[in-house]
């Protein structure tokens, strides 16, 4: 099997040449800035995004899905950083959240109510009342467009909040039901979502019957049913399978004179990390389009990893290569702190050298690349075909703009890295690496 390389599949990366005459090599860029020259700027480890990935990604989506109604709330748990919350704003995105912090990032960005959807299986008091009050800085509409509610406890305290607010002259929220639609899918044990033994969303039986409880109430107002059933699912059958329960529940509520403007199918789509082909972004739209168009419903869907992933790497360098008893380990300045993927869901990015002999057809080992946290769970790749490195390699490890950054921590008590953004052939730093010193603010 030949093993392509990412640079040739991932959008806005390639291998490219600098420098001239002899002393002209080939390395990675990403769009128009070669990879090396954001480490020997910003130093690793550090994520890199490409600002026209992310772009690309946003609007093949949404014109894949035409003339149908349809908002693409942007899962902000993939990567939150306020520069891509600003692009995909700009894109005239709407966004997912599942935390007060979440809601925190918009409004610092000004973002309006009427583009978020509030989703999360345990939303505190507090959360809730942070939302029902929500003001973008720059727009005047009050609350969130609709709270995606997952239980029968969490709508008591959503009504009780949402009569007082409405006592003080404030707007009834747009409110959902997380339906669990039973369907499994997922790439990994830990993200799959959407079936009955996960602690996501009711079951339809207990759903139906908080709407009915509910109809009148002049507290809240419905306004769709909502499922999510994994996160990189790679096929669009149970994505169809999970609309159809959706659409005919929504049928029924009609015939009980509840009429949902809107339907959620969460997010869940699955790019390339290896060799899988991922999820085809015309043919998923054509195949929910036509389960929601005759109900003639405003489709959301709440793509993260489609949408940032791709568009990032992280840059590391190798520290030191060592082999022992025929075992060959590539020690490099990330570690789990950085990117607990490999770790938590056996997530295997490709991993490539950034400089010179990166070329396709360079001569490959097995080796582990490996972090200097004190954990046999510090990997990055176990048993990958990898270049042949040295100490000081620059090394790209791919497909890490979701789900990167955003899980990472201080364990070890390592800072965690610079966020990099890349536009065209400029770049800048829109998240500074941690220092020391913020790592210990607020400890006694
Ligand atoms: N909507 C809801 C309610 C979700 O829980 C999620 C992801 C999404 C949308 C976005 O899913 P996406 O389109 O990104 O697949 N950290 C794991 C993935 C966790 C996904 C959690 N929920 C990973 O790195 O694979």
């Amino acid at each position: 099997m030949t093993i392509q390389h990412p640079a040739n599949y991932t959008p806005f990366f390639k291998i490219g040449q600098s420098g001239r005459g002899k002393s002209r090599t080939s390395e990675i860029h990403c769009e128009g800035v070669a990879l090396e020259a954001i480490a020997a700027r910003v130093g690793t480890p550090a994520y890199v995004y490409s600002r026209a990935s992310i772009e690309q990604a946003y609007r093949r989506l949404d014109r894949a899905f035409g003339s149908l109604p349809h908002t693409l709330c942007y899962a902000m748990k993939a990567n939150s950083n306020l520069s891509v919350l600003r692009i995909l704003e700009r894109l005239g995105s709407s966004f997912d959240i599942v935390s007060g912090g979440e809601l925190d990032r918009l409004g610092r960005l000004g973002i309006s109510g009427r583009c978020i959807v509030f989703s999360g299986v345990g939303k505190s008091r507090e959360e809730i009342r942070e939302a029902l009050r929500y003001r973008g800085a720059r727009h005047h509409s009050q609350g969130i467009f609709l709270f995606n509610v997952e239980s029968a406890e969490e709508m008591e305290v959503l009504d009780e909040e949402a009569r007082r607010h409405v006592a003080r002259g404030g707007v009834r929220p747009g409110v959902s039901m997380r339906v669990n639609p039973d369907v499994l899918a997922g790439g990994h044990r830990h993200i799959a979502t959407g079936a009955r033994q996960h602690k996501f969303g009711v079951a339809w039986e207990e759903a139906r019957r908080i709407y009915l409880q509910h109809r009148d109430s002049p507290a809240i107002a419905w306004r769709g049913i909502s499922a999510h059933i994994g996160s990189q699912i790679l096929s669009v059958e149970p994505f169809r399978r999970a609309l159809l329960r959706l659409a005919s529940w929504a049928r029924e509520l009609r015939a009980d004179g509840i009429n949902l403007e809107c339907i959620d199918i969460g997010g869940g789509l699955g790019i390339r990390y290896q060799n899988e082909s991922g999820i085809d972004a015309a043919q998923y739209a054509r195949t929910l389009a036509r389960i929601v168009k005759p109900l003639k419903c405003r489709l959301l869907v709440e793509p993260g990893r489609a949408i940032v992933g791709p568009a990032g790497v992280l840059l590391t360098r190798v520290r030191y290569v060592k082999e022992t008893r025929g075992k060959r380990f590539v020690i490099v300045d990330a570690a789990m702190n950085d990117l607990i993927r490999p770790a938590l869901y056996d997530g295997r990015h490709p991993i490539t050298k950034a400089g010179d002999d990166s070329l396709p057809g360079g001569r490959l080992r097995t080796a582990d690349v490996v972090g200097p946290v004190c954990e046999t769970g510090d990997f990055l790749a176990r048993d990958l075909r990898l270049e042949e490195v040295r100490a000081g390699d620059l090394l790209v490890v791919w497909a890490a703009g979701a789900y990167g950054f955003v899980e990472s921590s201080n364990y070890n008590a390592r800072p965690r890295a610079a966020e990099i953004l890349v536009e065209g052939s400029r770049f800048r730093v829109v998240r500074r690496r941690e220092t020391r010193a913020e790592m210990v603010r607020g400890e006694i």
